[in-house]
């Protein structure tokens, strides 16, 4: 069932077109990452979806959540409220939820710190703090632009399971927004390739888990083809990968 639709979703800053008639279907439990060059507006794209930016044309649907609230968001940066705990900062927006705090601090691993402010944390902490308030009102989709950019290599793998694993407890739609190949390969189920603006869909290439380190790497060149930074990769060795 598709929890998300955008059916030609264009958009311009002033008569400059950012985005042009882009389709994208996320289904529900789904992973997309959406992978483009910076500036091709795949945060203008998210915002859109959040209901941040109602100026565009086309037809942008999220399903009804069970509670109406059908959207959540996590940045770049974890925009936590310095003086408010990590349990006020989960509830920030969400009072009638304070029976869930507990359960989501322990699904992203907060449990021992719900009492803590936010400069005792580390980065990776902060930001499974932000995950925890954007899904505390459960929504149908959680968009998250680039939510890991600015944390180290091993903090970012541990985040990337967390998504997966809060994706099979909660069955959780994500729109993942990367500029990181490799992440968009572990995390997601599909990614949705953007070219230069005005952008519209290159590629849809759906990962699929079970491919070896050479097929992985294929893509990933395929990939950095499709975006025009690399040379055209060599054709893998047939029967390796049928896709
Ligand atoms: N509020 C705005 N007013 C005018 N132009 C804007 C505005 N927001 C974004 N843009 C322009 O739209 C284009 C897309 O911006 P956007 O931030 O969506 O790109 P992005 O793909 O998220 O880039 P990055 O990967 O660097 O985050 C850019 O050219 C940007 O300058
Ligand atoms: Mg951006």
């Amino acid at each position: 069932m598709a929890v998300l639709t955008i059916k030609g979703l264009s958009k311009d800053f002033a008569g400059q077109p950012v985005l042009e008639r882009i389709d994208l279907e996320v289904h529900s439990g789904e992973i997309v990452s959406l992978l483009g060059p910076s500036g091709c507006g795949k945060s203008t794209l998210l915002r859109i979806v959040a209901g941040l930016d109602p100026d565009y044309e086309g037809e942008v649907r999220v399903a009804e959540g069970e509670e109406g609230r059908s959207v959540g968001v996590v940045f770049q940066e974890p925009r936590l409220f310095p003086w408010l705990t990590v349990r006020q900062n989960i509830l920030f927006g969400n009072k009638g939820h304070r029976e869930r705090v507990e359960a989501i601090a322990e699904a992203v691993g907060l449990s021992r710190c719900l009492h803590a402010f936010p400069k005792q944390l580390s980065g990776g902490m902060a930001q499974r703090c932000a995950i925890a308030r954007a899904l505390l009102g459960r929504p149908r989709v959680l968009l998250c632009d680039e939510p890991f950019s600015a944390l180290d290599a091993f903090t970012r793998r541990q985040l990337h399971d967390l998504l997966l694993d809060l994706r099979d407890r909660y069955g959780t739609t994500m729109l993942v927004v990367t500029h990181d190949i490799r992440e968009a390969l572990y995390l997601s189920d599909r990614i949705v390739v953007l070219g230069q603006t005005p952008s519209r869909v290159l590629r849809e290439v759906t990962t699929g888990t079970g491919r070896s380190e050479n097929e992985q790497a294929h893509l990933e060149a395929e990939i950095l083809y499709e975006l025009g930074f690399e040379r055209e990769p060599l054709p893998i060795h047939v029967g390796e990968w049928a896709s």
